[in-house]
């Protein structure tokens, strides 16, 4: 794997480098700054000329500059040679606007998909999108991986009997996600029925299906950024009378007042991945995070040498 060459923006560069560790590689060396008027300045610290290069950049807070700090990288290592150079973006930001359901909105989604690409990249690794479909804004290969291997064994591993389990799905959108676990684990389908009120406001009216009273309640999602979806999920199950609850997400963006709204709802534990960082002051007892580098590496290798990545996940 010797023309393999990882780089990091500084959105996430502990998962960067635990991508490394998993690859036996080292983290290239490159140099970003910011400017004194806060434009990005970035200079690659070594030879890139006709290597695959693999930029990793979750678009997570700070949003806008973590998307731009993106762009640039990828402009910098087309202009140094770089034969292919592929955004790895474990967490792709912008992707909830992803259609117009209203007059006057943007599709943030597609606009983003073009940037990329007009910068430069000649292909996106990426994991969970907000929406599977949003990989046909790329007219480049787009990997597109699920975490859900890495957070399913995790629950086998606790050894929850399949006939006290029940997977929630937190709202109609996430059900064919709930019906991927419930083949891997088990259990039976409840579906929450929520109606979203404002972009950080949701309710949630009933339970639809199998039942959750005295049961296990495991409730998936792809991300939790104010949590209000997921722990009124969880409200929901616990007024349905589930006898314990968990939460599980691969995007844990975490902000406005998620944590406080975690720390109160009725639930055992929250199960989050890391395509995003979590601040220190984010990381609860409540919350358990588990590492998507190896599937990630994983892939990274396989692209590399033209195999399956889809094998992944069957
Ligand atoms: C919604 O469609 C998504 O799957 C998530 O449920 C939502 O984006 C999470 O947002 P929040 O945590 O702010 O409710």
């Amino acid at each position: 794997m010797n023309d393999l060459k990882l780089f990091s923006g500084r959105a996430h560069p502990e998962l960067a480098q635990r991508m490394c560790d998993y690859l036996g590689l080292p983290l290239g060396r490159l140099a970003v700054s910011d400017f004194p008027d806060g434009e990005i300045a970035c200079k690659i610290e070594e030879d890139v000329r006709g290597r695959d290069v693999f930029i990793i950049q979750p678009t997570c807070t700070p949003v806008n500059k973590s998307l731009m700090e993106l762009l640039i990288l990828i402009d910098c290592f087309r202009r140094a040679s770089a034969e292919r150079i592929t955004a790895v973006i474990p967490y792709f930001g912008y992707a909830r606007q992803d259609r117009k359901d209203e007059g006057r909105v943007p599709i943030t989604a597609k606009l983003v998909a073009n940037l990329i690409t007009e910068a430069g990249a000649s292909r996106v690794l990426t994991m969970d999108l907000h929406a599977a479909q949003i990989q046909g804004f790329f007219d480049i290969p787009v990997d597109h991986l699920y975490a859900s291997p890495v957070v399913d064994e995790h629950f086998l591993n606790m050894g929850l009997p399949e006939n006290d389990l029940v997977v929630v799905s937190p709202d109609e959108g996430s059900i064919k996600r709930a019906l991927w676990h419930v083949r891997q684990l088990g259990g039976q389908l409840a579906i929450i029925d929520k109606r979203r009120t404002s972009a950080e406001s949701t309710q949630q009216a009933n339970v639809i299906g199998d039942s959750v009273e005295g049961k296990t309640a495991v409730i998936f999602d792809d991300m939790i950024s104010t949590a209000g979806s997921i722990c009124g999920a969880a409200d929901m199950a616990h007024k349905h009378g589930a006898r314990q609850i968990f939460l599980a997400a691969t995007h844990g963006v975490l902000c406005g007042g998620a944590i406080e709204r975690i720390k109160s709802a009725p639930i055992k534990r929250l199960v989050i991945t890391d395509t995003v960082p979590l601040a220190p002051e984010k990381n609860i007892s409540l919350i358990e995070v588990l590492s998507v580098a190896p599937l990630l590496g994983e892939a990274i290798k396989r692209i590399h040498r033209n195999e399956s990545v889809s094998r992944l996940f069957v």
